[in-house]
């Protein structure tokens, strides 16, 4: 099949074009061959393509930025997937785009559903609704998948930061009230390829949103410690440098103690069984994921 991908530097972009690559005829495009902001640009390309499928992980995701941003994460998050999914219409293609756990504000006790009310609470989390609303009002073939906490081998992101942190400082303090599923982009990936074997793009009872994270759940301190527990293995293995910040030294704080530009939802965590059920897909445990991550990550800056 012929799929168009976006923002292919990206953590899922990257992810999706090599797991993709060997099944599937991609056109990749990153920023400068498709800027998501320019419409005219984004009609025309995908005009000239004529892809049977469009994947959007490209995303403004710079979450605190977005709230001194807003007009440029509207256009990209909410507008853009609203024209990439007209444009896919006009030629008879499906989509697939990736939306956040940030769409809910975070006070329901248990794993959200997909038909809980949203309630996002930060400019990116409004801009990201946007565009899921923007997609299900053109009626084509698509999936809106939710994930959180994404992280891998590839690109800018909280594991690498943490590694990075932990060579640097003495001391490490991560918040330990917000909950969620670290997902990494492999796994994302991994599971999107399995979809496309099992989505039947004709059937519309399919399309609509799904949760779409790595199983289980942590808070983001948690996350750390099993980072670190997982370096600390592979360190003696392979003669890694020592980490100054070890598994049991990190420290845990709450979200008040730790004040950002915009504010997270304390509970995150997504519940996967109608994408189980749909579809038969199933991402594995965030341990699992990670254990596959450390493998890969050679350098850490
Ligand atoms: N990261 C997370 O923790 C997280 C959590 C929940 C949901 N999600 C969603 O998952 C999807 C994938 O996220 P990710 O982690 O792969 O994000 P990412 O690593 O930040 O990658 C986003 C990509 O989008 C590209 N991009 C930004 N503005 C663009 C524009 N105007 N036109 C074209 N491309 C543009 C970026 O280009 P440059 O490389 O040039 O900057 C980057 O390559 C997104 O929809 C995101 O909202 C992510």
């Amino acid at each position: 099949m012929k799929i168009l991908v976006t923002g292919v530097k990206g953590q899922v972009g990257h992810a999706l074009q090599h797991t993709l690559g060997g099944h599937h005829e991609i056109v990749a495009l990153d920023r400068e061959q498709l800027d998501l902001a320019d419409t005219d640009a984004v009609r025309r390309v995908v005009q000239l393509v004529r892809p049977a499928l469009i994947i959007n992980p490209a995303a403004y995701t710079a979450v605190d930025r977005a709230e001194k941003e807003p007009e440029l994460a509207h256009a990209i998050n909410a507008v853009a997937p609203g024209i990439l999914a007209e444009e896919a219409a006009n030629i008879g293609a499906g989509l697939i785009h990736f939306s956040t756990d940030y769409v809910f504000d975070g006070n329901k006790e248990a794993p959200y559903v997909e038909t809980d009310a949203v309630n996002p609470l930060s400019v990116y989390g409004r801009s990201k609704l946007m565009g899921e609303v923007a997609i299900q009002a053109v009626g084509l073939p698509h999936l809106i998948l939710r994930t959180s906490w994404v992280y891998g081998a590839h690109g800018k992101n909280f594991l690498k930061t943490v590694l990075r942190l932990s060579a640097e400082r003495e001391q490490l303090k991560i918040v330990d009230d917000q909950w969620g599923a670290p997902t990494s982009s492999h796994a994302i990936a991994t599971a999107v390829n399995q979809l496309l074997d099992a989505w039947q793009i004709d059937n519309q009872s399919q399309s609509g949103v799904y949760h779409f994270t790595n199983a289980g759940s942590t808070t983001w301190f948690g996350f750390t410690r099993a980072i670190l527990a997982a370096y600390e293995v592979r360190a003696d293995a392979f003669a890694l440098p020592p980490l100054r910040v070890k598994a049991d030294t990190v420290g845990a704080i709450t979200t008040a103690e730790y004040p950002t530009p915009a504010v997270r939802p304390r509970n995150s965590r997504l519940d996967q069984t109608k994408l189980n059920k749909t579809f038969g897909v199933a991402l594995p445990s965030w341990e699992q994921a990670l254990d596959e991550v450390m493998g890969q990550v050679q350098r850490f800056d």
